[in-house]
């Protein structure tokens, strides 16, 4: 067995997280990762908090194994400052009634107040810890530690992980350029050590572990497990079309691409017609979360209908490495024992 600070913290048989993927990560996978050893990370942050609320009670009542929750709190996205939202809100405005309905319950980016009610809905349910992306505020940090949550911060850069140093959250999720999703420059490789060498929190490794080889290697940086997000949308437990599934299993590294298209930050994403289009138009994307005003549907477009070419779909350079639609729980235990196997073999003996 794997031990680290991170099983250790979280009493896990194996030290892997599931990604809080917005739409992806709902309760099945979550539950499926946690059964089976491993920690789920729900994607909580496009959820309504009615609809956040009863997404954490489905698993609460699946497992009675740690999980996570993913929240989004910059102060775009908590300001309470008409002023700031108005520009958001004309743009949402302005989409057809097709493309809005796509979002009913999971609008809540495109909210003015749902954040907050999100914040209320976690910290009433409490799950074992709360991974935080963009931002770390103090007030959040302190509401979680009087009530027992872990905090993890998901970072791409070494400056942000010593910002979430400072404001003294739980763990450090280095999250290298390869990664599906919003991602920075720096890769894996470099990353993780750098930022194992800045801080003093234990460090998870993101951004192209798909199996044991990239468990292995993780853990031999210094890493105390792995964050996995591409490697589990192909999960029968994973929210989206089989075609967007099939997508992945057929994917190459070169088929992905760098866009600002979908939230105005950067994001790796499946290069298609939807992110040619946006950059042979020449149109500038509305900043965060304006552009998600424009684009959030589109995650829609190819996880609800199944259109690869105009949905948009976040996806890591892994992709390269996925051949099979496999259970999540078993990713899980296939990914320990390989890499079990390997850092075994691996030592030296005398
Ligand atoms: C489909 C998809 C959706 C994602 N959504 C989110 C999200 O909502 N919040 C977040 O913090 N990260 C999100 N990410 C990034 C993941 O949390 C994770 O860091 C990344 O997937 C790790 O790299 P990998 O895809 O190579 O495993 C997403 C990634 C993917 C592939």
């Amino acid at each position: 067995m794997l031990t680290t600070p991170l099983t250790d913290a979280f009493g896990l048989d194996h030290p892997i997280c599931s990604a809080g993927m917005a739409r992806v990560a709902q309760a099945d996978l979550v539950v499926a990762v946690s059964n089976a050893g491993g920690m789920g990370c729900l994607g909580g942050v496009s959820f309504m908090p009615d609809r956040l609320r009863d997404e954490i009670g489905n698993i609460m009542s699946r497992t009675d194994r740690p999980f996570a929750v993913n929240l989004l709190l910059p102060d775009s996205l908590t300001t309470e400052d008409e002023a700031q939202w108005a520009p958001v809100r004309e743009l949402w405005g302005s989409l057809d009634e097709t493309d809005r309905a796509k979002l009913a319950g999971v609008e809540a980016l495109l909210t003015p107040g749902a954040v907050a009610g999100q914040v209320e809905v976690v910290l009433d349910a409490a799950p074992a810890a709360v991974v935080l992306t963009f931002a770390t505020p103090d007030w959040f940090i302190e509401e979680c530690r009087a009530r027992g949550i872990k905090v993890i911060a998901l970072v791409g850069s070494l400056g942000k992980a010593e910002e979430a140093a400072r404001a003294g959250v739980d763990f450090i999720v280095a999250q290298g350029y390869e990664a599906g999703g919003h991602t920075g420059y720096v890769s894996t490789l470099t990353l993780v050590p750098a930022i194992i060498d800045a801080v003093e929190q234990p460090v998870l490794a993101a951004g192209g572990i798909v199996d044991g080889r990239g468990l292995a290697a993780a853990l031999c940086l210094g890493a105390a497990g792995v964050w996995v997000g591409t490697r589990f949308i192909a999960s029968p437990e994973a929210y989206g079309h089989d075609t967007f599934k099939q997508r992945v299993l057929a994917g190459q590294a070169k088929d992905t691409t760098i866009t600002f298209s979908y939230s105005g930050k950067r994001m790796r994403a499946f290069t298609n017609a939807w992110t040619r289009q946006w950059e042979t138009s020449g149109e500038r994307p509305a900043g965060f979360p304006g552009q998600y005003a424009v684009a959030g549907t589109r995650v829609e477009t190819g996880y609800q209908d199944g259109d690869t070419e105009f949905g948009m779909m976040p996806v890591g350079q892994g992709v390269q490495l996925i051949h099979k639609i496999t259970p999540a729980g078993d990713i899980v235990r296939t990914m320990a024992a390989e890499a079990e196997q390997i850092l075994r073999a691996a030592a030296p003996r005398n």
